[in-house]
C-alpha cells in the first residue's frame, strides 16, 4: 500500500506530480484555509502533511496524527508549527529555506520603491481623473538612491536585501543577534546596534522570523526612535510590528510611511484603521509569489515528505534530532 500524504490547500501542480508519483495523496481542493475540524479528521490517517502557515501544527494536532512522521510547511517562517512538540514525539518538520530567498527580498525593495516613490497614491490619482497637470509639488517623496537601507536580521533574506540596497548605492547597516563579519567584509555593511539601526536608517526592513522574543519588536518607544523621514518594510511576520503603535506612529507624522506584506491579524480586518492611512502601503501576504518560486516551494515541500517517507533525510529538516534519535 502506497503512503497516504494530505494537502491542506490547492498548491502548484508541480510539487503534487511528485507526491502522487510514490503516494496516495488527499487535496484540500480549494483557495481556502482549511477547516480546523476538517484538517484533524484529514490528518489522522496520514503518513506525511503538507502544510502551510495558516494551518496549526500543535499538540492537538500531534495527538490526532498519529501514523505522521512529518510536517512539510511550504513556507521558510514555521511560526505555525510547534517544532519541539514535533521532536518529543519524534515527528519531523521541514520549511522551505533558500528556494523563496531572491524573490522574497525583491519583493521587500519593491514594497520599499513603491512606498518612498508613492506609487499606490500617484495610481490612484491617475485613476481617480485628478491628473491635470505637471506638478512641481505633485507627489513627492523620499530618495532611494544614496538613502541608508537599516536591517533588523540578516539571514538569507536579509542579505540579498542588501545586496539590492547597494545596487542603489545605499549605506546599508545591520543588527542581529549574530554577527557576520564575514558578509560585512564581503559586502561593505556596517553592524550597528538595534536602536542605533532605528534612528540612523531611511529605511528599515525587519527579517527575522516570529517568536516570543520578536512579538512586537517594533512598538512605541522603537517607532519614536526612527526619523520622521523614515519607511518600515515588514516582509517578515505581521506581529512583529505592534499595529497600534504603527498606526499612532504613521498617523501622526512619527514616521513617514510603511510597507507591509504582513499584518496582524491576517487577513487584516477591513475596519483597521491601518487601512484609512495613505501612507500605509499593504500587500496581501504575496512576496515569495513568483511563478518559479512558488514552484520550487511546493516541489521542495514534497521532496521533504518524499524523503522522509523513504527513511531519507529530508532536505530542509528543521528538527534532525528526530534522525539521530532513531
Ligand atoms: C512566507 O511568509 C514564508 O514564510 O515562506
Amino acid at each position: 500500500m502506497q503512503p497516504k500524504v494530505y494537502v491542506t490547500r490547492r498548491i502548484p501542480e508541480s510539487g503534487i506530480n511528485l507526491l502522487q508519483q510514490s503516494c496516495d495523496v488527499e487535496i484540500w481542493d480549494s483557495d481556502d484555509v482549511v477547516p480546523r475540524d476538517v484538517f484533524l479528521e484529514a490528518v489522522a490517517d496520514k503518513d506525511g502533511v503538507l502544510c502551510l502557515l495558516t494551518d496549526k501544527v500543535d499538540a492537538e494536532t500531534l495527538d490526532v496524527a498519529k501514523n505522521a512522521k512529518i510536517f512539510a510547511n511550504m513556507a521558510v517562517g514555521f511560526d505555525n508549527i510547534d517544532v519541539d512538540e514535533c521532536t518529543k514525539r519524534g515527528v519531523m518538520a521541514s520549511n522551505t529555506p533558500g528556494v523563496l530567498t531572491d524573490t522574497t527580498a525583491d519583493f521587500a525593495f519593491t514594497l520599499l520603491m513603491a512606498a518612498a516613490r508613492r506609487i499606490r497614491e500617484g495610481h490612484e490619482f491617475v485613476h481617480a481623473g485628478k491628473w491635470e497637470t505637471w506638478g512641481p509639488l505633485l507627489l513627492m517623496g523620499q530618495d532611494i538612491h544614496h538613502a541608508t537601507l537599516g536591517l533588523i536580521g540578516l539571514g538569507r533574506i536579509g542579505t540579498e536585501m542588501a545586496r539590492r540596497g547597494q545596487g542603489f548605492s545605499m549605506r546599508v547597516i545591520y543588527n542581529d543577534v549574530v554577527r557576520r563579519e564575514d558578509l560585512e567584509q564581503e559586502l561593505g555593511l556596517e553592524y550597528a546596534d538595534f536602536d542605533t539601526v532605528l534612528k540612523e536608517s531611511d529605511f528599515v526592513s525587519l527579517h527575522v522570523p516570529y517568536m516570543p522574543a520578536t512579538h512586537h519588536l517594533i512598538s512605541t518607544e522603537q517607532l519614536a526612535l526612527m526619523k520622521e523621514s523614515a519607511i518600515l518594510i515588514n516582509t517578515a511576520r505581521g506581529a512583529i510590528v505592534d499595529p497600534q503603535a504603527l498606526y499612532t506612529a504613521l498617523k501622526s507624522g512619527e514616521i513617514w510611511a510603511a510597507g507591509l506584506d504582513v499584518t496582524e491579524p491576517e487577513p487584516i480586518p477591513m475596519d483597521d484603521p491601518l487601512l484609512t492611512l495613505d501612507n500605509c502601503l499593504i500587500a496581501p501576504h504575496i512576496a515569495s509569489a513568483s511563478f518559479n518560486t512558488r514552484n520550487d516551494m511546493s516541489e521542495l515541500a514534497a521532496n521533504n515528505i518524499l524523503a522522509a517517507l523513504s527513511g531519507k533525510r529530508p532536505p530542509t529538516i528543521l528538527n534532525p534530532e528526530v534522525l539521530e534519535d532513531s
